[in-house]
């Protein structure tokens, strides 16, 4: 049986009508959907950078959505100015498309993170403890490894030098080699170290081979066996968000307004 070239092309058209339709529709009524699940999987890696939840621990949306409103508090910071912005919504902006934007990055010299540039704002977490009082800082990190970008937490005690805690939550580095940022043996040897030294210069790094205790090396991290290329690259882009470029100005003001 035969169609006609009339009948093909209308039998064509109104299949390419119907499911861009059905497509429009699942984009438009899952965006919602997409952006909660993105926002609490932001929220939970905060919240294993800062030892509240341990990595691969089974913790409902509902807890991560409790503790961070108990708890945590969102702040937009303007990293030149190291001031924080109140007229930005955190929950609706994106940093790392920010980042990518070329009217609003702002696009950096050669740096230890080897970055290409940031976005202007930056959303940073303030933990507080059942009192109220400040219990840790958590700062957005990224900088290049060996194969890819890592992206991360950097947890702070409420001293704003001693390290709580690190996280990354998306690289492409080496199982075994680079990957094993992931590991908590090594992601433990972080906590107590002391992130800057007595000028406020950000000096932590990891070091090649184990880390003596923190008492007597409180500036280094145990090395990542193999993957030295990794390993400096974490020491760079710490550094580098610790620093003038990064959180370095917040973290002065911030220090200052809380005497500390
Ligand atoms: C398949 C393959 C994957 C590798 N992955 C990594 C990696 O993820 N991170 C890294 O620093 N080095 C990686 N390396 C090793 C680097 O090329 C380099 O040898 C290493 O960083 C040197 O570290 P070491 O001085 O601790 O041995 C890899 C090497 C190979 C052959």
């Amino acid at each position: 049986m035969a169609f006609s070239t009339r009948f093909t092309v209308g039998f064509m058209a109104t299949i390419c009508v119907v499911c861009s339709a059905l497509v429009s529709v699942a984009a438009v009524t899952l965006r919602d959907r997409h952006q909660v699940n993105a926002l609490r999987d932001r929220q939970r890696n905060v919240l294993v950078a800062a030892g509240l939840v341990e990595r691969g621990e089974k913790v409902s949306e509902e807890t991560v959505a409790e503790l961070f409103e108990a708890r945590v508090k969102t702040l937009v910071v303007d990293l030149e100015e190291g001031t924080i912005d109140t007229s930005i919504d955190p929950t609706t902006y994106d940093p790392r498309r920010a980042a990518q934007d070329p009217e609003q990055r702002r696009r950096l010299a050669e740096n230890s993170a080897g970055l290409v540039a940031t976005a202007p704002y930056e959303l940073v977490y303030e933990l507080t403890d059942e009192d109220g009082e400040l219990d840790a800082i958590v700062l957005p990190v990224a900088g290049r490894g060996l194969w890819s970008t890592l992206y991360g937490y950097l947890a702070l005690e409420a001293d704003l030098v001693t390290v709580r805690g690190i996280a990354f939550y998306e690289h492409a580095e080496t199982p075994g080699l680079g990957g094993e940022v992931d590991s908590a043996r090594w992601r433990a040897s972080w906590k107590g170290r002391r992130a800057f030294d007595e000028e406020g210069k950000p000096v932590i790094a990891v070091t090649k081979g184990p880390a003596p205790p923190p008492e007597d090396e409180p500036h280094e991290v145990d090395g990542l066996s193999g993957a030295t290329i990794t390993a400096n690259g974490v020491t760079g882009l710490v550094r580098f968000w610790l620093g003038e470029e990064g959180f370095g100005p917040f973290l002065a003001r911030y220090a200052k307004e809380r005497g500390r």
